[in-house]
């Protein structure tokens, strides 16, 4: 049995009763927090918690934390971070002033990353989606969801949940993977939709369930993209070989996505820079969780979205990466911390219940991850000394996370 101890932390944060699996509305501020705590986890499970005065004595590893916070490690719920190459020359196209559409359009954006897909070897894909992984974990994420969607054949969207598969086993952080072949059309398909959207149907969703390497689907419903009635049927299929969907909503136009996605069941609907108010009334009549992505509204410059509203409405509000090539390329989910708070004006503990509990609900893994509470796992993150909380997303974008605790083990 192996028990680690962190003592003399300054704030233990994200504490919720065992069996909360998600926390909605004004739920979402009110995380109970313990100033100057213990916390115990014996094989990788918190086993305990409290203030000070009742620190027990027996550990194998101690770990001092004086004058720092601890709080759960996030649970980055949507990234896109198996990729080839980078896309800074899109990036100067959008300083320039075209849209991402624009870019689309002319054969950019996601082809573009498909193109390069194509041309490297799994293994090339392999070292550099590591690479980002661990830059994500060092900066706090112990749980990560990965998307295929830059493959759009068969041989490519398999090649890379292979990727994620091998991602899976290599890594100490949890990894889920998510089918999202309806994420452009392939270029073989081009002007020819519906078609595709068979294919993906008919035989890139048949061989994604035959290999086992995805436990979701998605598909990119928005304007220019898939429409509300071809992911229905995307959908359909999917759930005819058990993929629960998690699909991009709403991101362009409120276009039907947020609907489509709560009729099919999805555990999310994602980014949601456009959700109006009949959205966000639907979302809070049905199961679906709100999953909002502020790093694509930064770096893409689109409206942010509206997080505060759907949190007012009583919401369980989840914030992920979307880390990709195209529209978000970072996985800091601390900048997004400070993104959260200063854009969408959530209070620094509903923004970290949405980056930690919210986002492992999003993945269905919630009843043992993403919070502090006796049973849960211990994937922690130990902060460098700060004054509090607060001061992590206040300080944007100096780095404060000094340990990542993975399963009760440093990584
Ligand atoms: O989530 N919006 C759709 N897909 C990605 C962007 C993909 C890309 O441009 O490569 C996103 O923002
Ligand atoms: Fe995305």
């Amino acid at each position: 049995m192996n028990r680690l101890l962190i003592k003399n932390i300054r704030t233990l944060a994200g504490i919720v009763p065992a069996d909360t699996l998600l926390l909605r509305g004004e739920q979402m501020g009110s995380a109970e927090q313990i100033d100057g705590a213990w916390l115990l986890a014996e094989d990788g499970v918190i086993v305990g918690f409290g203030p000070m005065e009742t620190c027990p004595e027996v550990a194998d590893e101690v770990v001092d934390a004086v004058g720092r916070v601890v709080f759960p490690a996030f649970c980055d719920s949507h990234s896109h971070i198996v990729y080839a190459g980078s896309r800074e020359g899109e990036f100067r196209d959008k300083i320039a002033g075209m849209t991402y559409q624009e870019v689309a359009a002319r054969g950019g954006g996601i082809l573009n990353s498909a193109d390069r897909l194509h041309e490297a070897s799994e293994e090339e894909l392999f070292e550099a989606a590591y690479h980002r992984a661990w830059r994500m974990i060092r900066t706090g994420a112990a749980t990560l969801e990965i998307k295929s969607g830059y493959g759009l054949t068969t041989e490519d969207e398999l090649k890379m949940l292979r990727v994620v598969a091998r991602l899976q086993r290599e890594l100490p952080a949890t990894v889920k993977a998510t089918f999202l072949g309806a994420h452009a059309v392939g270029r073989a398909f081009a002007g020819r939709q519906s078609d595709y959207v068979d294919h993906v149907c008919e035989q890139m969703l048949p061989a994604v369930a035959e290999q086992g390497v995805a436990e979701f689907v998605d598909v990119f419903c928005d304007s220019g993209f898939f429409t509300p009635e071809e992911t229905a049927r995307i959908l359909e299929c999917g759930a005819r070989y058990g993929l629960r969907p998690k699909i991009h909503a709403n991101e362009l136009a409120s276009s039907g996505g947020v609907q489509v996605g709560i009729r099919y069941g999805a555990l999310s609907v994602d980014h949601l820079e456009e959700a109006n108010e009949q959205d966000v009334a639907d979302l809070a009549a049905s199961a679906t969780i709100p999953t909002v992505l502020p790093g694509a509204s930064f770096f893409s410059n689109l409206p942010f979205a509206p997080a505060r509203k759907m949190i007012d409405a009583g919401l369980p509000v989840a914030i992920a990466s979307d880390c990709n090539p195209g529209s978000s390329p970072s996985g800091n989910m601390a900048f997004l911390w400070s993104l959260a708070c200063i854009k969408m004006r959530l209070t620094p503990e509903e923004a970290l219940s949405a980056l930690t509990i919210n986002g492992a609900a999003a993945l269905g893994l919630s009843a043992d991850r993403g919070a502090i509470s006796v049973g849960r796992r211990a994937d922690l993150v130990i902060s460098k000394p700060v004054p509090s909380l607060a001061y992590i997303p206040y300080s944007f974008g100096e780095e404060l996370v000094e340990s990542v605790i993975i399963n009760g083990k440093m990584v």
